[in-house]
């Protein structure tokens, strides 16, 4: 598998990472089969693990894709030696709401509960899952910048964010990732300067949901205009929209999610798809509802 460095001054990771979350939302599929995926897609050469503490199905059971990362990760019979495992903190559960808390002191609260889910004395990469508006931005990333320095976290990592955003944290601690969404569907992070700026500076830009997430990426299946450079590639569609995706910028890092090893290891192919120039541009410029 290709590599690419985490960020600034980071190790190198596959540039296909495994995104935990559909592995415990309420369509997850059993433990025996969530920790078989893992497994596999370690096997085939992926080297970076994407989770955070809220990817469960309602506040009874926070941190419930953290021991179930956990429990492969310990499991896992060959070398951990390269794995990193990213988790977040910032987000809130609310039955199957989503909301922000991203409060100093609530991160401090929720680093302990991802070291003690994860197992570790200290998370590889620590990433503020989203700035919340009710806090000021500065107090958030301060609360980092302390965890960072107390050991408990290596690299800090933001998500949700645009460029002032990330200019603002790295005048108070080194950025190592940015995780935004990037698809064909979505394509904001290039549009506002996110994915070029992170390009700039070598931070690492994880885009989430790099097939359209859950709903959308079920439309690419009989995407009609993927599908002659679909047959001249010998890809799925899924496979050419993650190489686009790859394509967009010299740090882009993307971390599908999968239920099934099918998907992760159709993913895992994604990696090795050569485009031309002109062949990313058809991607690009072939038609991606959203409705
Ligand atoms: N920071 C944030 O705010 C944020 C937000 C959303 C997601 N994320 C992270 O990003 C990761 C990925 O995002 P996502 O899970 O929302 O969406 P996604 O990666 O676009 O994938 C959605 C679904 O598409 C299917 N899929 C993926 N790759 C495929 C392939 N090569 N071939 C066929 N089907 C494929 C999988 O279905 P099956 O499950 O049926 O295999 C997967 O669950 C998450 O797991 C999470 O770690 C972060």
């Amino acid at each position: 598998m290709k590599t690419r460095a985490l960020g600034p001054g980071a190790s190198q990771v596959s540039v296909v990472g495994f995104g935990g979350m559909p592995l415990s939302l309420s369509d997850r599929p059993s433990e025996e089969q969530a920790i078989r995926v893992i497994h596999e897609s370690i096997n085939a050469g992926m080297t970076l693990i994407d989770t955070a503490d809220v990817y469960c199905i309602d506040e009874n059971e926070y941190g419930h894709n953290e021991r179930l990362v956990r429990k492969a990760v310990e499991s896992y019979s060959g070398s951990r030696e390269d794995l990193i495992v990213a988790t977040k903190g910032g987000l809130t559960r609310s039955g199957t709401d989503w909301g922000r808390d991203a409060r100093p002191d609530r991160l401090k609260l929720t680093c302990e509960a991802s070291l003690a889910a994860l197992g570790v004395d200290r998370i590889d990469l620590y990433q503020l899952h989203a700035p919340d508006p009710d806090v000021p931005f500065a107090e958030s990333i301060g609360a980092l910048a302390e965890l960072r320095s107390e050991g408990k976290i290596r690299w800090v990592g933001l998500s949700n964010v645009s460029v002032a955003e990330i200019q603002e944290a790295e005048s108070t601690v080194p950025v190592t990732t940015v995780q935004n969404r990037l698809s064909p569907f979505f394509r904001e992070a290039i549009d506002e300067g996110v994915v070029e700026y992170c390009a700039a500076q070598g931070i690492g830009f994880l885009a989430y949901s790099p097939v359209g997430g859950g709903r959308l990426n079920k439309k690419l299946y009989n995407h009609e205009g993927l599908s002659p450079l679909g047959e001249k590639q010998g890809a799925s569609p899924h496979e050419l929209v993650l190489a686009w995706v790859l394509a967009q910028g010299s740090s882009v890092i993307i971390i599908p999610g999968a239920r099934t090893t099918e998907h992760a290891m159709s993913s895992v192919r994604a990696a090795d798809l050569e485009l031309s120039e002109d062949e990313v541009r058809e991607i690009g410029a072939a038609e991606y509802s959203t409705d």
